[in-house]
């Protein structure tokens, strides 16, 4: 392996983050495997432990903060952030390996919290960073985005208490663990993935303003909808009454947003690599697809279904976490030049990875309304979507054996050639 390669930090440290998600992507496939035949070795919840953590903190807390360092190739990580990272990094991986052998213990416990206090010190990082950025624009979702993921963390911090005063399992512990999941997807995630394209845009001199009152309705009703949660436990007219609430300002807010994104228009689709567009095209359709599934769990009927069909809600933690965030970081690798398009092996990893998310995600919400229906089990169904998970893993290790062999080629205007597909 030649030295360029170690030398462009944040690329280096995206592998790293991509080499998490083949690790949970593989727990992944033989979690769903388990439906269909017995793995021994495979404990099914110490397993998904170790899947969640690796996959939330590994490949999208780590992903995320690189790209949004590496700001274009404006930015670069201070050898301040590369020990964060190594710290971080450190800490999954005994994640990876403590949640399957103990489940939540004293090790796995441990690296979560070193986890979180390292990753508030990237945070602080990403915060002094971006200083420059336009208030109005990048700069102010990425606040929210930090903001939203401290929050989250307070649902972390409860649940040692709440399992010493002798509460684990019941409702109070289950708020706890889904506040973190809900201010995770609905604020740290979507406003990154915002963050994200909203600097793409100012970085390529088109002029994008969040206007308060859109801003303000994105974060208000992210607080809001984490009564989706609570109506679980508690279907109270109140709670169902701020829900509905909520999804209404959600709505609101992506007519006002999808009006700025149309303002950019035909110029910053013309500036995207083909790849990069099938990329940001699934991430869209997810986004646009988690507002209209929120604002169908506003109805009463349909937040009972929606919780009690694990298939939906399989679908729907995959659609925010592969369908949205990861498809959007890998577009971002494919932009900035850290996939190197001219490899056909390549092409045909970023092709697996797509397939792998959108026929699986079709199926968890095919098979999860018919079991709603009361229609029984697709023929085969478990096999089909081990098959179809299966193409992730396989695309992302061919991705990432590329990434690790190549050199980097350098933002896109380098590379026209790259036309394509
Ligand atoms: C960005 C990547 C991913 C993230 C953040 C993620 C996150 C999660 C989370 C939070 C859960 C629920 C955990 C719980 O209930 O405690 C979960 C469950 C699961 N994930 Fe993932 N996941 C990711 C990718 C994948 C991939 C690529 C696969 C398959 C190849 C996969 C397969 C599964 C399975 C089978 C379950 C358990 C389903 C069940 O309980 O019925 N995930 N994942």
């Amino acid at each position: 392996m030649s030295a360029p390669i170690i030398r462009s930090s944040a690329r280096f440290w995206f592998q790293v983050a991509l080499f998490d998600l083949f690790a949970a992507a593989v727990i992944g496939v033989l979690l769903r495997a388990m439906y269909i035949v017995e793995i021994p070795f495979v404990r099914f919840r110490p397993w998904l432990h170790g899947h969640s953590h690796t996959a939330l903190l590994g490949w999208l807390f780590i992903g995320i903060a690189v790209t949004l360092l590496h700001d274009g190739g404006r930015g670069d990580l201070t050898s301040r952030s590369r020990w964060l990272l190594g710290g971080l990094q450190a800490a999954v991986l005994t994640m990876l390996v403590s949640f399957p052998i103990q489940g939540y213990g004293a090790v796995s416990i441990g690296a979560s919290t070193v986890h979180m206090i390292l990753g508030y010190a990237l945070l602080y990082a990403m915060w002094k960073a971006s200083w420059s950025w336009p208030k109005k624009g990048s700069r102010a979702l990425l606040r929210f985005a930090i903001g939203f993921f401290v929050l989250s963390t307070l649902g972390i911090l409860t649940i040692g208490p709440i399992i010493a005063s002798g509460n684990q399992g019941t409702e109070i512990y289950y708020w706890s663990v889904q506040f973190f999941l809900h201010f995770q997807f609905n604020g740290w995630f979507w406003f990154a993935a915002m963050a994200l394209g909203v600097r793409w845009a100012e970085r390529n001199g088109f002029s994008i303003t969040i206007d308060q009152l859109t801003m303000g309705l994105w974060v208000v009703s992210a607080i809001l909808t984490y009564a989706l949660a609570i109506a679980w436990s508690e279907p109270h007219p109140a709670v169902f009454a701020t829900v509905s609430i909520g999804v209404a300002l959600q709505v609101w807010a992506t007519i006002r947003t999808l009006r700025i994104l149309k303002r950019l228009g035909a110029q910053a689709h013309e500036r995207v690599l083909p790849w990069a567009r099938i990329l940001i095209g699934i991430a869209l359709v997810s986004m646009a697809m988690k507002v209209l599934v929120q604002a169908g769990v506003a109805i009463p009927q349909v937040a009972v279904m929606a919780f009690t069909v694990r298939h939906y809600v399989m679908g729907f933690i995959h659609m925010n976490t592969l369908g949205t965030m990861t498809c959007l970081l890998l577009a971002y690798a494919v932009m900035h030049g850290w996939c190197d398009l001219r490899s056909p092996s390549l092409r045909t990893g970023l092709w697996l990875i797509a397939s792998g998310i959108v026929l699986s995600e079709l199926m968890l919400f095919a098979q999860g309304t018919l079991f709603w229906a009361g229609w029984g089990l697709i023929p085969g169904h478990y096999w089909q979507i081990t098959a179809a998970s299966a193409l992730i893993p396989i695309g992302v290790l061919v991705v990432l054996v590329k990434g690790l062999t190549q050199r980097p080629t350098g933002p896109p205007q380098m590379v026209e050639q790259f036309k394509g597909i």
